[in-house]
């Protein structure tokens, strides 16, 4: 690709971002559709967000990916803010638009976007979701605009309970929120289709835990991480080693990444390239097999 004075730039900003894989995955799709794009990763501190939206907004970049630690922070700083991601209360997306910056939240599209393209259509299904922090947020907020029955289970109670009140009162669905015990997950894993770990728990370094034991997984229980690294937590071995359908966290980056892409370019990702990109970063990484 040629970088030109008409490059529209796009960057990640976060703390650290030194192994994202966002910068191949969206330059690669740059590429694949000829498009007049770049994008490039910058560490930005909680000090400097301020500053950093500044310098994007008038440089006139296209697009900003947002990452922990700033996605609550940087709202702050947006001229706009989309229904969704006002509710979620997190931004991950930013379009700028001649210096208008509108926030966007891209994951919880991201995570319904891997289930379906899996197989696993959340409308007439009951799912678990395990995690109210951010990620968790975002994904329950689609989740209840879409399936037939969500239970959301976290460790500190009170968060799920919050969050499946705020939905019930939003969308008027059948929303549960518990908190993740044994005795809770073992009773809500019974009749449940699809279950969705949105807790950091497994996440490298801690690679032997996992927020489920083992027994109350079931072969036709479709089990999503959306942890990435590793590739397959303990809880994605775990399901698979019951004979359970497992996906990836990897999938839900990148189909947020390709409704990010979309929102900046107005075009159709090509998901398979983004796909093919972040898996040979992974695999440079050491994290892929
Ligand atoms: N694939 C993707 O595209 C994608 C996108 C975003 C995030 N992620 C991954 O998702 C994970 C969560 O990210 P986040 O931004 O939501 O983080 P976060 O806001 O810090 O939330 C962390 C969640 O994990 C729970 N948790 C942490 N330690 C736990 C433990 N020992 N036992 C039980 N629950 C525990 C927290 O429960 P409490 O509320 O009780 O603290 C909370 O629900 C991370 O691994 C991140 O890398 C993946």
């Amino acid at each position: 690709m040629v970088i030109s004075g008409k490059t529209n730039v796009c960057a990640i900003i976060g703390d650290p971002v030194d192994h994202s894989l966002s910068p191949v995955m969206h330059n690669s799709a740059f590429n694949e559709l000829g498009l007049n794009f770049v994008y490039v990763a910058f560490t930005v501190t909680a000090k400097e967000l301020g500053t950093a939206i500044s310098g994007a907004r008038s440089m006139r970049f296209k697009g900003l990916n947002v990452t922990m630690p700033h996605k609550k922070a940087v709202i702050n700083y947006l001229d706009e803010i989309d229904a969704t991601a006002k509710d979620i209360g997190a931004v991950n997306t930013i379009l700028c638009n001649k210096g208008w910056l509108i926030g966007y939240n891209t994951d919880g599209k991201g995570a319904i976007f891997a289930l379906k393209e899996n197989g696993f259509f959340p409308e007439n299904k009951k799912l678990v979701l395990l995690g109210a922090g951010g990620a968790g947020k975002a994904i329950a907020y689609q989740l209840a605009q879409n399936a037939a029955e969500l239970v959301i289970l976290n460790r500190t109670r009170q968060k799920a309970e919050k969050l499946a009140k705020l939905l019930r009162k939003n969308f008027n669905r059948k929303v549960k929120g518990k908190a993740l015990s044994f005795s809770i997950l073992k009773k809500e894993l019974e009749l449940a289709d699809v279950l969705i770990n949105s807790t950091s728990v497994g996440m490298h370094p801690n690679i032997d835990c996992s927020p489920v034991p083992s027994d109350l997984l079931r072969s036709d229980l479709c089990v999503m991480d959306i942890i990435y690294n590793p590739f397959h937590t303990k809880l994605l071995k775990d399901a698979m080693s019951v004979g359970a359908r497992v996906i990836s966290g990897l999938e839900m980056l990148i189909h947020q990444g390709a409704v990010a892409f979309e929102i900046w370019t107005d075009c159709v990702a090509p998901v398979e390239v983004m796909r093919k990109a972040a898996l040979n970063q992974l695999k440079k990484q050491g994290v892929y097999p």
